[in-house]
């Protein structure tokens, strides 16, 4: 049996669900290894006997990992075990942002009356929108869900250009066909009626999308963001908004700065919440933490 430590935070299902004797895990507060989900663990006093963590997500921003490296402990995450959950979404928002959807919607509810249809008929006009088929969609980071969202795209008849300075061989096989790839940044940016993010956070990709990138977006164009939001410069997003610099803006990370704004549409962080991706990442998680103690073991000083 490993002793295991299993923090959870927002997830409806996922770690709650695993079956813990299939993976030897015993819940323990001198654990081995620690399970997490979103919770954060800077403030976690991590006990000497804690040797790896695997995070049920991508992102790491969530553990100090550079605390965690220097005293020896070995920091996982399950990557590609979401990325269809993120993959749908941002396809359902891309759709969203080009057809008012959720407007229409809101405004039949509104509606009363013995003739609730013949008035839906009379001004649905207001909700008409636009296709995604022959516009060009920008890819910015073509790991597992930027290739997916990337070939979903293309199958939807949109022209696909990626931009990635260290796309795998298996990506670049997935994808070769049918996305063209970017000499730089700022071809996406320039070029681009849609531009969609799918990098880690790092010192690097901090604000990657700054005043000078949407400065290079066509009026008409629209950005989206389900990577973290530190990867846009919310300040400079919202002022390239009220300049109509860039059409639109949707992020899958609450900030209260962006809420009420036109052309904004804000989600509470939902990008891997389905019970799938949930129990994937949970598996995968488990599955990696068992297999490090078992085999990989380095003992902490
Ligand atoms: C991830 O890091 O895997 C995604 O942002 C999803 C999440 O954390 O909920």
């Amino acid at each position: 049996m490993y002793q295991i430590k299993t923090f959870n935070a927002i997830a409806p299902e996922g770690l709650q669900r695993l079956n813990k004797e299939k993976y030897a895990i015993n819940e323990s507060d001198e654990p081995e290894g620690i399970l997490l989900r979103s919770q954060k663990l800077h403030d976690y006093p991590f006990p000497k006997s804690v040797l790896g963590i695997a995070r049920a997500g991508a992102g790491t921003n969530n553990i100090p990992v550079k605390e965690c490296t220097e005293q020896g402990i070995v920091v996982f995450n399950t990557p590609g075990a979401n990325a269809n959950a993120v993959k749908e979404l941002v396809i359902a928002s891309l759709l969203l942002s080009v057809r008012p959807i959720l407007q229409g919607a809101q405004w039949v509810q509104t509606l009363n009356g013995s003739d609730v249809e013949e008035q839906a008929e009379a001004n649905k006009k207001q909700f008409a929108g636009t296709e995604l088929e022959g516009k060009k969609l920008g890819v910015v980071g073509l790991g597992s869900i930027g290739a997916m969202v990337a070939n979903d795209a293309y199958r939807l008849g949109m022209e696909v250009v990626g931009y990635d300075p260290y796309v795998s061989v298996d990506t670049a096989w997935t994808i070769s066909r049918r996305v063209k790839r970017a000499n730089d940044l700022a071809e996406i940016f320039t070029t681009c009626d849609f531009i969609t993010l799918h990098v880690p956070l790092m010192e690097n990709t901090r604000h990657l999308v700054g005043k000078n990138e949407l400065a290079k977006m066509k009026p008409t164009a629209k950005l989206f963001n389900f990577s973290r939001s530190e990867i846009v410069d919310t300040a400079a997003a919202l002022a390239a908004l009220d300049n109509n610099e860039i059409a639109g803006y949707t992020t899958d990370f609450a900030d209260e700065r962006l809420l009420g704004h036109d052309n904004v549409l804000v989600l509470p962080h939902l990008g891997a919440s389905t019970e799938e991706a949930e129990i994937n990442c949970a598996k995968m998680a488990a599955r990696t933490l068992k297999k490090f103690l078992e085999f990989g073991t380095i003992k902490r000083s």
